[in-house]
């Protein structure tokens, strides 16, 4: 298996946080989930049933919880592929399945990891894992699965809706006819693409030139928008480097801009300009202008992208105080996890998530059918911080 860098996402880098927390705060969304394509599968009079989960963490939940089930809805000749690209999350969940004696109970065998491009060429009543990346195409063949789980994955690979669009289109690629996908997500719109993009239209306006926009907030994964004078929009994310001119902004992985004027007394001017557009931390070295993305003082920043955000992981904080009130050391342990994930994701970094509204948007842009949308909150509850969509090809 390649070894790859240790991420960011919280699943990756506090495993054992992850697992212990997600039955409170997403197992409903997991339970159902696990029904519908339950369901869906036990349905299909087929001998050769084919299921992909993207991103099936160090437990391949929910389907580690139901080895029985699991076994009955793939029937004779079943097969599950496992796609992730973190070799530290698949010998973990590798791990977990055999601690759990999900093999014997489930009577399927662990293939390990291979690269499969059609499940088709499996042995019947097979777990494989395959490494692998979804900021790049599916490594599937066309019409390759009966049905895809893709939940709390998606929302890493997406900073812009362009790059949401590509995944759903691949998911249906991949996808049989009348097959059946299950996308679960936060349900949060954490926009920091509107945020570049008047951003990047200001300072196109401001220098009267076009300006490239170098989004580096993940290193392996360089993004770049062109913004032409006058255009509010850039067409983001161009992969390749447009290679023009001047002017660039460069978005770091610690949510920071910077600008190289042509002169001090330009990036002078260039703050004044920024001033103007409500930012309030700005510094200036010579000629450079730096300054965070996302201004926590801007009042716009806070009411349409800092407020949302905090609502969702504020929730998400109550609900561990709560439940965790006799077991303080992981409580805390808890808590400060999930201030990291609120830290990065007000900043604009690692977590992109989509609302549930805006991805069926795109499912069914991408051609998916019969959407339907399922919120999760226990009754009583107000708000639901997740969501299923279940879509037809
Ligand atoms: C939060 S876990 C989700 C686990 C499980 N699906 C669940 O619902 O509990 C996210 C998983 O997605 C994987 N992942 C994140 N970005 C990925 C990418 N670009 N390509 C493949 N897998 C990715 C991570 O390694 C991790 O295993």
């Amino acid at each position: 298996m390649k070894q790859e860098p240790e991420r960011k996402d919280v699943a990756s880098k506090h495993r054992e946080v992850y697992i212990k927390t997600a039955p409170l705060l997403v197992g409903l969304m997991h339970d159902f989930l696990f029904k519908e394509i339950y369901s869906f599968l036990i349905s299909k009079d087929k001998d050769e049933k084919t299921l992909l989960q993207i991103g099936p963490g160090s437990a391949m939940l929910p389907f580690s919880k139901y080895p029985e089930k699991v076994s009955k809805m793939l029937g004779e000749k079943g097969k599950i592929v496992l796609l992730d690209y973190s070799d530290k999350n698949i010998e973990a969940a590798i791990r977990y399945l055999l601690e759990k004696d999900f093999f014997k109970k489930s009577g399927l065998k662990l293939n390990s990891v291979e690269l499969v491009t059609n499940p088709k060429s499996l042995e019947a009543r097979t777990i494989t894992f395959v490494q692998g990346d979804i900021r790049e195409p599916l490594p599937f063949e066309n019409n390759s699965f009966d049905c895809i789980d893709i939940t709390l994955v998606g929302h890493h690979v997406t900073p812009f809706l362009s790059d949401l669009d590509r995944l759903t289109s691949d998911l249906h690629r991949v996808l049989v006819k009348r097959g059946m996908i299950h996308y679960g997500e936060g349900s949060v719109y954490m926009d920091s693409e509107s945020r570049i993009n008047i951003l990047g239209s200001d300072t196109a306006d401001f220098f009267n030139d076009a300006v490239l926009f170098v989004d580096e907030r993940d290193e392996e994964f360089k993004r770049y928008g062109l913004f032409q004078k006058g255009v509010k929009n850039a067409k983001f994310p161009e992969k390749k480097n447009p290679s023009i001119g001047n002017i660039e902004l460069f978005l770091d992985k610690e949510g920071n801009v910077t600008l190289s004027a042509n002169s001090d007394e330009e990036a002078s001017k260039y703050i004044k300009f920024l001033k103007t557009k409500g930012r309030k931390h700005l510094d200036q070295i010579e000629n450079i202008v730096l300054f965070p993305l996302i201004d926590e003082e801007n009042k716009f920043d806070k009411i349409y992208f800092i407020d949302p955000i905090w609502s969702f992981y504020g929730n998400l904080f109550h609900k561990i105080q709560r439940s965790f009130q006799n077991d303080t050391s992981f409580r805390n342990e808890a808590v400060k996890v999930v201030k990291e994930e609120f830290y990065n994701a007000k900043r604009g970094l690692v977590e992109f998530y989509k609302s549930i509204k805006v991805i069926s948007r795109s499912m069914k842009a991408s051609r998916f059918k019969d959407i339907k949308r399922k919120m999760h909150k226990k009754s009583g509850h107000k708000k639901s911080q997740f969501g299923s969509i279940v879509a037809i090809k």
